[in-house]
């Protein structure tokens, strides 16, 4: 199938219509990272959104809605502490796991769960009014780092989807922040830009943050966000062999002394977010065999940053 790029904008959203009308699901930028997006209702559509990326069966989507309707139509027994968290925090990237009013064995991968978020980007908003909540996992081949411009997505679904909408780099660089809501403890699942912090303030109640790798976060368990070339965390880089690590890409406050092609790591974890997954991209388009990354504090931002750090560094 020939892939066309075009604009996110609303002269072309016809164009995204025309896709749904044939099952075919469509590539569009969020203000997290590139969507690969199919209407809910269509089971067929969801289906290809598994198949185009290599999804395993038992990692279930997240739904993007646009009106409080819709969330209620999906979800039931919400807590409390939600109502604040969707004031502050919706639209934007913030994802909540709820009971599922009824099933959606296609999008939940038959859980009695479902993964709700309201996006901020005008464009997916205005697909939403046309076609419905709409299904929509990051828009790379599964285990790969997720798409933050159209050209990632390019990279990744050349030849498999039919169009790609091009609205420019992500805003925020990493994915929304996952955190499950059906009990009245909320576990966080996937830090993101909203932070444990700015979630305990605003809803007034202690969160947890999830390390087991099993159960809750079917996600978790499948290698993620990893490039061709080797991975490794340093905090000093100077630190390692340089002989072991073939041609090198390092992110970190100082040029190591050994040769390599050095990018200045910035100071403000928004900014590593930002651009993460192009510095992992860039690794295996310019053929380096590491890339070496000095991971930030585990605080605010920087945790949702360590935490792809760690999955893409995790060679099973
Ligand atoms: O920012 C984002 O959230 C982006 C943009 C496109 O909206 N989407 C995204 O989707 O990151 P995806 O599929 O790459 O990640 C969804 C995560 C996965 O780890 C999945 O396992 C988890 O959410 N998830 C979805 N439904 C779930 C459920 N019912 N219970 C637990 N985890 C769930
Ligand atoms: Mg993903």
């Amino acid at each position: 199938m020939d892939t066309r790029v075009v604009p996110a904008d609303n002269k072309h959203l016809s164009v995204a219509v025309e896709s749904f009308r044939n099952s075919e699901p469509v590539v569009l930028p969020t203000e997290t990272v590139y969507g690969l997006a199919a209407p809910i209702t269509d089971e067929r559509a969801v289906r290809r959104v598994f198949e185009i990326k290599g999804r395993p069966a038992d990692n279930p989507l997240i739904v993007h809605i646009n009106t409080f309707e819709q969330l209620h139509a999906l979800t039931k027994e919400l807590p409390g502490y939600t109502e604040e968290l969707f004031d502050a925090f919706w639209p934007g990237p913030l994802t909540i796991i709820a009971r599922a009013k009824r099933p959606h064995d296609a999008v939940t991968a038959g859980r009695d769960t479902i993964a709700v978020r309201m996006p901020a980007h005008p464009f997916i908003q205005l697909l939403i009014d046309e076609a419905g909540p709409l299904a929509a996992p990051s828009a790379n081949l599964s285990g790969k780092p997720s798409p933050t411009t159209a050209e990632h997505c390019v990279q990744d679904l050349d030849g498999t989807v039919g169009v790609i909408f091009d609205g420019g780099p992500g805003l925020h660089g990493v994915e929304s922040t996952v955190i499950d809501v059906t009990s009245e403890k909320p576990v966080i699942l996937r830090p993101g830009v909203i932070t444990q912090d700015m979630l305990e303030d605003v809803a007034r109640t202690p969160f947890t943050r999830y390390t087991d790798t099993s159960g809750k976060s079917p996600g978790t368990k499948y290698a993620h966000y990893q490039p061709d070339a080797r991975v490794l965390l340093a905090q000093d880089p100077d630190a390692l062999d340089a002989s072991s690590l073939g041609r090198v890409l390092v992110v970190s406050p100082q040029q190591p002394s050994y040769p390599c092609t050095h990018i200045p790591l910035p100071t403000d974890p928004q900014d590593v977010a930002k651009h993460l997954y192009a510095w992992l991209r860039r690794a295996d388009k310019e053929g380096f065999d590491t890339i070496v990354i000095t991971p930030p504090q585990d605080v605010g931002v920087g945790s949702a940053v360590r935490d792809r750090l760690l999955r893409a560094a995790k060679h099973s």
